[in-house]
């Protein structure tokens, strides 16, 4: 029976692999998706907003603006989102933007939206942003944004109808959409976590409290009345508009802190908590809460309340922005130090050096390994050609890839021994032998520190099954999964923890070079550490498929014997 789970694994395993690889020459086939990437294609949701930069849109800097910007980005999105939808759309949340190009008077702001993926009643629209330059043809790329929109009507829920991606570019940001609208969903928890678990070194106590401007100093607060022009024709503010006078008192409280004018270089996830309407009076309040050496973050909230119920205030919004001051080279200056307020300001200055952490984490992740973190496709048995992981509705899977200078044989009888597996992954505290089933086939008892909060640590009982590749090009396939083994039952020290499927497999590329994929599907247990890391927000991943690299590499003259007969 354990050689059928190990088949099945193997077949598994390998189908979504040999399904990855051949993606390439699925590209080739002249099908209906090479049909749609051609000339002609136009998805059906895109919006385009081309506007002019007049002074009227400028900064101090005469720049444009990034709330105008940002009104810009909303707008065209929500229109996308309403061709889609048929219906009147309120903006739910915007991601994480970096803007990478300011944009000055005279240029052109080239703005497409379009729908990824329609969820039930929201949807997942994908912005991109480019400035052009009139006299000199040239264009940049500004940023790229990506919002949730959700329908309303005024009776019935809305039940979106699904979008149906075809071109290659489409198929995977619609794939990917189901994923970011997971990790979405969970931002908030996933933040608090990080926070909670991410030591941070302050030097309050050292640093020369007569060199630092007090935070209090920075602190901005302004109201804003509500009126038509700043709602939809149901009398819904605009995000964009909310969005637009949040950067304004953020930038207020950045310039308090430098006596310069900053640039805004990134802001965090907008999330809309509730609606406001025309009428409403719209508290905004910011402050800086921390200030690094180059960038400092200001922090923004936002509260609604109508005329006669001011004690009664709604939090609408709050958002962390980075702003950096650049001289006339275009480098960041040093800033100031802060000093914040007790209590609270305390709090949020450590809070800000966490998410800084945090930041640059993802920002490592995104710039250098975003093509080599392939995330969820929809699994379709029927078609196996554009296969990469595989997901439904509780499973989310990932998937890793590097290529090391090892032999695939030597890489692969290395990592089938769990046994080694502590002296590179530190999720593997102690891996004990149960039962040696046959050759190929082994059952361990593993256990692995406490993770995401819990006291306890956790232990597996996991089934490793190997195969030998059957054909030239098929890959060596290691793979693990939990089983039950009446020995070992779960006991009170461990938090019995389960693998569903995950393992690995190996591609000779040449003569001691090895393509080693890294394969799990997560339960929902450890969704949240999963997700984490996906989204970037941790390079722990990374970090531990490194280690996996430097292990294959230090011992790749270990197994010589073994191996003559593989
Ligand atoms: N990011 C993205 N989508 C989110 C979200 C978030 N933070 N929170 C909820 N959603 C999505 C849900 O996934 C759900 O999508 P689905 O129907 O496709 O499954 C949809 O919003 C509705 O979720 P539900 O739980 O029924 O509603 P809610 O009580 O969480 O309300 C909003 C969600 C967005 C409708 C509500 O918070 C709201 O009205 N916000 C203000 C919107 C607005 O007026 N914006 C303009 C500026 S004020
Ligand atoms: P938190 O206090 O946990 O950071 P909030 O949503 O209350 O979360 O506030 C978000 C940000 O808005 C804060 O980090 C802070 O920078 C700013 N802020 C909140 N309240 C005030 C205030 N009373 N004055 C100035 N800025 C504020």
């Amino acid at each position: 029976m354990i050689q059928n789970v190990g088949n099945h694994l193997r077949r598994g395993l390998a189908s979504v692999f040999s399904s990855r690889t051949s993606r390439k020459s699925a590209s080739h086939a002249g099908n209906d998706s090479a049909m749609a990437d051609g000339e002609g294609y136009r998805n059906p949701t895109e919006v385009q907003m081309s506007q002019l930069v007049l002074p009227c849109h400028t900064n101090q800097r005469g720049e444009l603006s990034v709330g105008q910007l940002l009104k810009w980005i909303d707008t065209t999105a929500c229109l996308s989102a309403e061709r889609h939808a048929g219906c009147p759309c309120v903006t739910a949340s915007m991601d994480d933007i970096y803007f990478e190009h300011t944009i000055s008077v005279g240029q052109v702001v080239n703005i497409k939206a379009k729908v990824n993926r329609a969820f039930n009643s929201s949807m997942e629209v994908g912005i991109q942003v480019a400035s052009e330059d009139l006299c000199s043809e040239k264009q940049w790329n500004v940023c790229k944004a990506l919002a949730t929109f959700v329908a309303h009507r005024e009776i019935t829920k809305v039940k979106l109808k699904q979008i149906t991606p075809r071109t290659e570019e489409e198929k995977m940001e619609h794939s990917v959409a189901a994923e970011r609208r997971r990790m979405r969903l969970v931002y908030a928890d996933t933040i608090k976590d990080l926070l909670a678990n991410c030591a941070i070194q302050d030097d309050l106590e050292s640093r020369d409290c007569s060199h630092m401007v007090p935070a209090e100093k920075t602190r901005v607060e302004s109201v804003e009345l509500v009126l038509p022009p700043h709602a939809n024709h149901q009398g819904n503010t605009f995000g964009g508009q909310i969005m637009a006078w949040m950067e304004n008192v953020a930038t207020i409280a950045a310039s308090r802190l430098c006596r310069a004018h900053p640039t805004l270089k990134a802001i965090e996830m907008f999330h809309f908590r509730g609606p406001s309407q025309v009428g409403d009076r719209l508290v905004l309040k910011a402050i800086v809460n921390n200030a690094f050496k180059h960038s400092m973050e200001v922090g923004v909230c936002v509260e609604a309340y109508r005329q006669q119920a001011e004690t009664h205030r709604r939090h609408i919004n709050s958002a962390f922005m980075t702003f950096v001051v650049l001289d006339a080279d275009d480098q960041p200056q040093l800033l100031p130090w802060i000093r914040p307020q007790p209590g609270d300001g305390e709090r949020r200055y450590r809070e800000a050096s966490a998410r800084k952490k945090i930041r640059l984490d993802r920002k490592y992740i995104v710039s250098c390994k975003q093509t080599e973190v392939p995330l969820s496709v929809p699994w379709d048995p029927s078609n196996q050609v554009r296969l990469y992981t595989l997901e439904d509705d509780k499973f989310l899977s990932f998937h890793m890839e590097m290529v090391v200078h090892v032999d695939a044989a030597q890489a692969f009888l290395l990592l089938s021994d769990l046994r080694r597996r502590p002296e590179w992954d530190k999720h593997y505290r102690s891996v004990e032998l149960v039962q040696q089933v046959d050759e190929d086939d082994a059952i361990y008892h593993v256990t692995s520190p406490a993770l995401g909060g819990h006291t306890k640590p956790q232990d597996f009982v996991i089934l490793a099954s190997r195969r030998k590749p059957c054909d030239n090009g098929d890959p060596y396939v290691i793979a693990l999964r939990s089983v039950t083994l009446p020995t070992h039952r779960e006991t009170p020290e461990y938090r019995r923890g389960e693998t569903l499927c995950s393992g690995f497999c190996f591609w000779r590329e040449g003569d001691q070079l090895t393509k080693v994929s890294y394969y799990n599907q997560a339960t929902p247990g450890v969704l949240n550490y999963v997700t984490t890391n996906v989204a970037g927000l941790s390079s722990e991943f990374y970090t531990t498929f490194k280690a996996c690299e430097q292990f294959l590499l230090d011992n790749r003259n270990d197994l010589a014997p073994s191996l003559q007969t593989l």
